[in-house]
Parts: C-alpha cells; sequence; structure tokens
C-alpha cells in the first residue's frame, strides 16, 4: 500500500516542495511509525525550504519537525511506546536529557532524517514524547519547536515564577508560548508588540502589561517604568539582535535574557556598548531535551494550557499553509491536518 508525503527535491523555496506516494515505512529495531494527523510549521522549515538553514538538508527530504500522530507499528525491541500510543517527537532525534552537543545538534526530523508532512513518520523511539490528553491533534502538533523553545527560555535552567517578571518580545508562536508559559509558572508578564488588535490578544492569553512598539519606539523606557525602575527578570527575545539592546535595556540589573530570535539585520549602531554597566546574562538556547519537553508536557496537561493556533490547513493545500505562514502575519500556530 502507498502513503503521501511531500519531499523536498530542492532549495528553490515552495517550487521544490512535491508530493508523491512512497511505500508505508516499516520500523527496524527501536523504531516505530506513526500515522500522521496533524503537524505545523515554525520559521526554521521556511528557512530550509530557501537553503539558508545551517544544517544541511538529506536530499529529497520530508519537511516539518512539529507534529502528532497514533503509533501504527512497533519495532524490535521497543519499550517506550505502543500500538494506539498518541505521540510527537523531539526535534533532536538522538538529545534525551543534559547539556547538547553540536553533534546531538546535527541530527533533527524535518531536516536530515525524514519529518512530519508525510502520512507516516519513523520515529527512533528515544524521541517519542506522549501529548497532554486534553490537548486535540491541532493543539498538540504545535509544541515541539516553538512551544519547548519558548519553555527552555522561561523555565530553564531555573524556573521564572511568583514576584518575578518576565518580557516577551515579539509575538510569533515562540513569544505567545512564553507569556502561556511564564504565566503557568506564576510570574508577572509583560509583552511588546506592534498593533492594537495583538495587544488585546495578548492580554487575553495572560499577559498583565502590553507596551506597543509602534506607539512606544522607546519600549525599553516604558518596561524599566512598569516595574519600578528595577527592569524585568527575565526577557525572551524572540526577535534577535536587532531588539536585544532595548531588550538589555529593558532587563534588570542581574537578569537573564533568552534570545531565541534570528533576525540579524538593521542591528543598531548603539549596539556595540548594549549593556549599560549590567552583569546579566545573555544566552542562546537550541529548542530542549526530549527530558524538557516530557516536563513541559506534565505543566501544560497540570495547567490545561492550550496553545494558540492562527489556522488550520487541509494536508493538500500545504503549500497554502507555507504561504500564509511565510506572508500573512499569523497570530498562533498555522497547522496542517492529515486526513
Ligand atoms: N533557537 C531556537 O531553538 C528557535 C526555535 C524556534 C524559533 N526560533 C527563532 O525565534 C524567532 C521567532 O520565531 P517565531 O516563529 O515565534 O516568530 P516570527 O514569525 O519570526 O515573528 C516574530 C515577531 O517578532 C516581531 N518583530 C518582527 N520584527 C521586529 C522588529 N524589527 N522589532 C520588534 N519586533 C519585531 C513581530 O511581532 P510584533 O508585530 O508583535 O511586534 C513578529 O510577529 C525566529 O527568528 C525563529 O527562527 C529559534
Amino acid at each position: 500500500m502507498n502513503a503521501l508525503a511531500y519531499h523536498v527535491e530542492s532549495l528553490r523555496g515552495l517550487d521544490g516542495l512535491s508530493r508523491r506516494a512512497q511505500e508505508i515505512p516499516v520500523p527496524g529495531p527501536h523504531q516505530v511509525v506513526v500515522r500522521v494527523r496533524a503537524t505545523s510549521l515554525n520559521r526554521r522549515d521556511v528557512m530550509l525550504l530557501e537553503g539558508t538553514y545551517p544544517l544541511p538538508l538529506k536530499a529529497d527530504t520530508v519537511p516539518l519537525v512539529d507534529g502528532v500522530g497514533e503509533v501504527v507499528a512497533l519495532g524490535d525491541g521497543v519499550t517506550r511506546a505502543a500500538l494506539g500510543d498518541r505521540v510527537a517527537g523531539s526535534y533532536f532525534v538522538n538529545w534525551i536529557d543534559g547539556p547538547q552537543s553540536l553533534a546531538l545538534a546535527a541530527e533533527q526530523y524535518g531536516a536530515n532524517f525524514d519529518g512530519w508532512l508525510a502520512e507516516y513518520i519513523v520515529l527512533a523511539e528515544q524521541s517519542v514524547v506522549h501529548v497532554p490528553a486534553h490537548l486535540t491533534d491541532e493543539e498538540a502538533a504545535t509544541l515541539t519547536c516553538a512551544g519547548l523553545v519558548a519553555w527552555s527560555g522561561v523555565a530553564k535552567p531555573v524556573p521564572a515564577g511568583a514576584g518575578e517578571t518576565v518580557l516577551t518580545v515579539g509575538t510569533g508562536p515562540v513569544g505567545l508560548f512564553a507569556v502561556q508559559h511564564a504565566k503557568m509558572l506564576g510570574a508577572r508578564v509583560i509583552s511588546i508588540t506592534s498593533t492594537a488588535d495583538k495587544a488585546e490578544r495578548l492580554r487575553k492569553l495572560g499577559a498583565d502589561e502590553v507596551v506597543d512598539r509602534a506607539s512606544t519606539p522607546d519600549w525599553e523606557l516604558a518596561v524599566q517604568e512598569l516595574t519600578g525602575g528595577l527592569g524585568a527578570d527575565h526577557v525572551i527575545d524572540a526577535v534577535g539582535m536587532l531588539t536585544l539592546p532595548k531588550s538589555v535595556a529593558a532587563a534588570a540589573y542581574d537578569a537573564r535574557i533568552t534570545l531565541i530570535g534570528a533576525k540579524a539585520s538593521e542591528v543598531p549602531a548603539a549596539a556595540a556598548d548594549i549593556f549599560g554597566g549590567k552583569y546579566l546574562s545573555i544566552r542562546r538556547v537550541a529548542v530542549g531535551s526530549r527530558t524538557d519537553y516530557e516536563a513541559m508536557n506534565a505543566t501544560i496537561a497540570e495547567h490545561g494550557l492550550r496553545p494558540v493556533i492562527d489556522s488550520v490547513f487541509p494536508f493538500d493545500r500545504a503549500a497554502d499553509a507555507y504561504r500564509h505562514f511565510m506572508e500573512g502575519d499569523p497570530f498562533g500556530k498555522v497547522v496542517i491536518t492529515v486526513p
């Protein structure tokens, strides 16, 4: 029997993406085959299509790293999953726990291992992650990349919590998950955005204060004011080098800044001296390990968090989903369902 999958045949954006039939995969030892129910897009998936992602693609790879489905076949020796389980996969095929190495970072689904834009995916059993039961398939298919990297920023190595302020910069999926995770952990949240409409939606999501960077370009001063001149204890900068100087200026003297965004263009000249005498920590994080993913899911289940979904496209309109993701300024995740 045949199954459909999209493949990246060449790095020409959407022109290089094609759909065709292939054999239903058979699991090898310590592998499971999952019937995909839903998958979703991340910024990296566009970079991968355009050839700007730092990791080279496997030839003819099946794209996308977020997804959820049902285990339908087990290879020899599998103990971490059973037939019928509803599962996702971790971002990195073999990063289970502890610090990440370059070798672990270099093995990723939807890049050099086939990903989720298909009717079936093969997962290494150690990368299987069970998803929170209260989530729909569309919701459960949003957590692997943006959900987990926001969690790593807010909850690792020490969770933000009550009495602390978390500043989120950017309202892509990473920024939205950061708002939700920070509220789950009991922190006060200040969010930066660019329109009144997004400001309203951020408040509904739980942000305690929102600063509109269009009407308040000096948003770092507004954050200082909102924190009584102390600054934010944690900053999740989901934009990049462009906003880092302002994130530093908005931060507390000994803050933790997690730089998740990769946008580097138009860096202000002032970036040469952005620290202003503060002894804060700035770090970058690469998504998270399987163990981090499981910890996040346990907290999501405990609090009943529901991911923000912008839109849902059917499998045969995957290219439209990519287009909407790239050009539509979505608020929340763009999901593709697999019938
Ligand atoms: N390290 C990792 O593991 C990892 C994982 C996932 C994603 N990422 C990176 O994280 C970043 C965010 O991804 P995403 O998918 O959540 O969002 P995204 O689609 O890249 O959107 C980012 C948001 O940033 C804001 N923004 C854009 N330009 C800005 C500017 N000049 N100044 C201030 N804000 C600006 C906009 O929000 P407003 O209009 O509301 O201001 C926009 O919606 C991307 O660079 C992505 O590659 C990294």
